[in-house]
């Protein structure tokens, strides 16, 4: 076993480390999160753990051949030591992200994964809530279907908290953890800039809000917002890009919702069986999993960004917000918006977004209330 670095001032475990997107993503953290490290003065320890021994040895060994200041090791069950790796890959993580869990095959939905899923995510819950302390851990989950287990997630987490530190759990914990949808903002940011023919230079952003999977995914191309940065000078041309959406008309438009709500689709039909979007979704999580490292190690003081999250978590402290969100979501728990995150975890949510949507927009967004509203694992 290779040992850990004594001078990380950051540890991220990575529980499913070994699989497609964990494999990928660990990649990501070695080698992007070196200009963390620089900024933040700071070592990084990312702690890899799979129940599949060959795969994260493989990838922990050959990652560890990388010369950045991010150390890497690997956990995994059936080796001689007395120590649970599981234990040991958590203890002392800060930060832990989650892609351990079972694929797509063509003609499943992501619901379909929900049993065997939710079982795995239930047993890491266990292990997170015994060996990290909840009030300072993040955890983002990647394993779907993330619109379920999520709540999965914070739920067993706070239901397997210590007796004295339940109370604590119940209030911290849905602030700390999060689903990630980043895919979709990378998939309409992608297809949009393709479908107007933009310059590589520019860089588009779409919100995206909702949950993960097709008719819950409500890409807001008319909020589209686009930059490129030359000679240091920052170049806006939002107005521009929104013209360009207004002019593409009704049809294009429907058709590049339907691309990003069944983005996965097109992977899963590509892979044939063999599994499901694992180099783009390890990207999309490598940028989120980046900000929350920024955040831990002070380099930013907070992130802004959609992640799907149990937004009841905050009414505490927004209590204004709770109303208007209340009216938009009839009652949703569970949703993906724009949040602003601190290090003390989730403070407020954006609702401008809502305020703004197209009459198309407000249709989609109508049916992915009421999908998610349907969903037996909101109730
Ligand atoms: P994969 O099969 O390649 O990898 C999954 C890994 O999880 C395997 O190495 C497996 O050994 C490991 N694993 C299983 N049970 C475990 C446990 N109890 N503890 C630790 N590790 C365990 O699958 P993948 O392609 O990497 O996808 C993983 C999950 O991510 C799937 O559920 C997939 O649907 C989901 N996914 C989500 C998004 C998203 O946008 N949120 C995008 C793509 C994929
Ligand atoms: C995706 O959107 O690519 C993932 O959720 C994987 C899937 O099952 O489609």
């Amino acid at each position: 076993m290779p040992h850990a670095t004594e001078m990380a001032s950051l540890k991220i475990a990575v529980l499913g480390a070994g699989g497609g997107i964990g494999q990928s993503l660990s990649l990501l953290l070695k080698t992007e999160l070196r200009s963390t490290c620089l900024a933040a003065e700071s070592g990084i320890h990312v702690a890899l753990y799979d129940v599949n021994r060959d795969a994260v040895a493989g990838a922990g060994t050959d990652l560890s051949h990388i010369n950045t200041p991010v150390t890497v090791t690997w956990h995994a069950p059936g080796g001689s030591g007395a120590d649970d790796p599981l234990a040991t890959c958590l203890r002392d993580a800060q930060l832990v992200v989650i892609p351990a869990g079972v694929p797509r095959k063509p003609g499943m939905t992501r619901d379909d994964l929900y049993a065997i899923n939710a079982r795995i995510v239930t047993t890491l819950a266990a292990g997170i809530a015994a060996h990290c302390d909840l009030s300072r851990t993040f955890v983002l989950l990647i394993s779907n279907p993330v619109n379920s287990l999520v709540r999965v997630l914070v739920d067993t987490l706070v239901a397997s908290s210590s007796a004295g530190s339940a109370a604590a759990a119940a209030q911290e914990v849905p602030r700390r953890v999060f689903g990630l949808t980043q895919l979709d903002a990378v998939r309409a940011s992608t297809f949009l800039h393709e479908a107007l023919g933009r310059h590589a230079r520019d860089v588009v952003r779409v919100p995206v809000v909702g949950g993960h999977s097709g008719h819950t995914i409500v890409p807001l191309f008319s909020q589209a917002t686009g930059q490129y940065v030359s000679a240091n000078t920052p170049h806006v041309f939002t107005d521009e890009l929104r013209d360009g959406v207004a002019a593409l008309g009704a049809e294009a438009l429907a058709q590049l919702v339907h691309r990003v709500q069944f983005g996965g689709d097109e992977v899963v039909k590509a892979k044939n069986g063999t599994g499901s979007a694992t180099l783009s979704m390890a990207f999309a999580a490598a940028q989120v999993t980046r900000a929350f490292a920024e955040l831990l190690l002070g380099v930013r003081s907070e992130i802004r960004d959609t992640l799907y999250a149990n937004v009841g978590g905050i009414t505490r402290v927004a209590g204004d917000q709770s109303q208007e969100l209340h009216k938009l979501t009839g009652g949703l728990r569970y949703v993906s918006l724009p949040l602003t995150i601190t290090s003390d975890g989730l403070q407020s949510y954006d609702t401008k977004w809502a305020r703004s949507m197209t009459p198309a927009e407000q249709e989609l967004w109508s049916g992915c209330v009421e999908e998610l509203q349907g969903s037996v694992h909101e109730k």
